[in-house]
């Protein structure tokens, strides 16, 4: 059996790293594709490195550009690469462009698709993101639901008929990374002298937070008028728009810091007091290391981390300081995230619909 991944940005790299190694280990043939959506390399190569995936087969280069401009440079670049693969599954991940530029330009060729982390709804069209994972659930043949939440959703919409729960495989690339880092100190704390237990660790990249001078500039003041250090790790976009509109991302409690590493990351949540972001994949990590998130946003995929009470949406000033210091949420053994093996669930999945 042959599955062809196509992966483009940053989250998609982590969850490719523990599909390359359950194929490896079954003994599937397992060809990557970059369609290049990322191309720094503390977005792209970085990963691979770090996480033991294999150099992509084919990159397609394709690069930023708008919507239109991007998903069709990939789609147009697709179609020979299926072509001449000629894969038994085309493996799309989460919600990106790639991830639907993947899914049409395959199913159009009559190849299996199979949708990694399908189901997940925001419910907010405005996002970008909610219209790649819609479309591209409906078309595609097989969809891998990371819970039974997202199992749900697809049920709605007329697709339980091709859903599989596998688990999450974040949580299987999450709990190997963090024994990896176990004892390990954080890189902010060594480089940026923060004090360990005693500052947040920020993300934001969204456009609903970044596109928008006026709520960039809410939310970098709303970080900055934090108790505490808040260390911004900022994504291109985020500086990019800030250095276009003048936004200082470095004022009162908030320091800017090029994004980090995965074991970085992984190694710095675990010694912050909590973090603070509107990126799905890092809410779903600080509730598997039991750190408390607070999810500039007003709505989330991942309810289960909310419902919990690991999580709260804040989406104004107030909200995210009252978040940041509520006291820490209960305990809890919940494992709705699966018990990391999800990988292999998807390789086997995958392997009996052919066989
Ligand atoms: C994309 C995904 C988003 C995901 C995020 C993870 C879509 C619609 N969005 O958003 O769901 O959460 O990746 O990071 O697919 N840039 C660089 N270097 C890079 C890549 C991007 O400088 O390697 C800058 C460029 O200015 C670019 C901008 O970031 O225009 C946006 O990049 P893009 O790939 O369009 O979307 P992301 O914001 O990264």
């Amino acid at each position: 059996m042959r599955i062809v991944s196509v992966v483009g940005a940053r989250p998609q790299f982590v969850k490719l790293a523990p599909i390359a190694k359950a194929a490896a280990s079954a003994g599937v043939e397992h060809v990557i594709v970059h369609t290049g959506q990322h191309y720094d390399p503390m977005l792209s190569d970085v990963f691979f490195a770090d996480l033991g995936i294999p150099a992509p087969d084919v990159h397609l280069g394709v690069g930023s550009g708008s919507h239109g401009v991007q998903t069709g440079a990939m789609l147009a670049a697709l179609d020979a690469v299926f072509d001449a693969q000629q894969p038994d599954w085309v493996l799309v991940y989460g919600d990106t462009n790639s991830t639907l530029a993947a899914t049409l330009s395959a199913v159009k060729m009559h190849l299996p698709v199979a949708h990694l982390e399908a189901g997940l709804r925001s419910f907010n069209r405005r996002m970008p993101e909610e219209h790649n994972r819609v479309l591209t659930d409906h078309a595609a043949d097989l969809l891998l639901a990371p819970t039974q939440v997202a199992a749900d959703h697809l049920a709605r919409e007329g697709l339980a008929g091709r859903t599989v729960i596998v688990g999450d495989v974040m949580t299987d690339v999450l709990h190997q990374v963090r024994d990896q880092v176990a004892g390990a100190g954080s890189p902010l704390v060594d480089e940026l002298g923060v004090e360990p237990g005693a500052h947040y660790v920020a993300t934001i990249h969204r456009a609903e937070n970044t596109d928008d001078p006026g709520r960039l500039a809410e939310i970098a003041a709303a970080l900055g008028g934090l108790d505490r250090p808040v260390v911004l790790l900022a994504h291109p976009r985020v500086v990019a728009k800030a250095a276009q509109h003048d936004i200082p991302l470095t004022q009162g409690s908030l320091i800017a810091h090029a994004p980090l590493a995965y074991p970085q990351l992984i190694a710095s949540v675990l010694h912050s007091a909590g973090v603070v972001t509107d990126s799905g994949g890092l809410q779903k990590e600080a509730f598997l290391l039991r750190v408390p998130c607070t999810t500039v946003r007003t709505e989330t995929e991942w309810v289960e981390t909310v419902q919990l009470g690991w999580n709260v949406l804040a989406d104004t000033a107030a909200a995210i300081a009252a978040a940041v210091s509520r006291p820490r949420p209960a305990d809890t053994d919940a494992a709705p995230y699966g018990d990391g093996r999800a990988a292999e669930r998807v390789v086997a999945t995958l392997s009996g619909a052919t066989g």
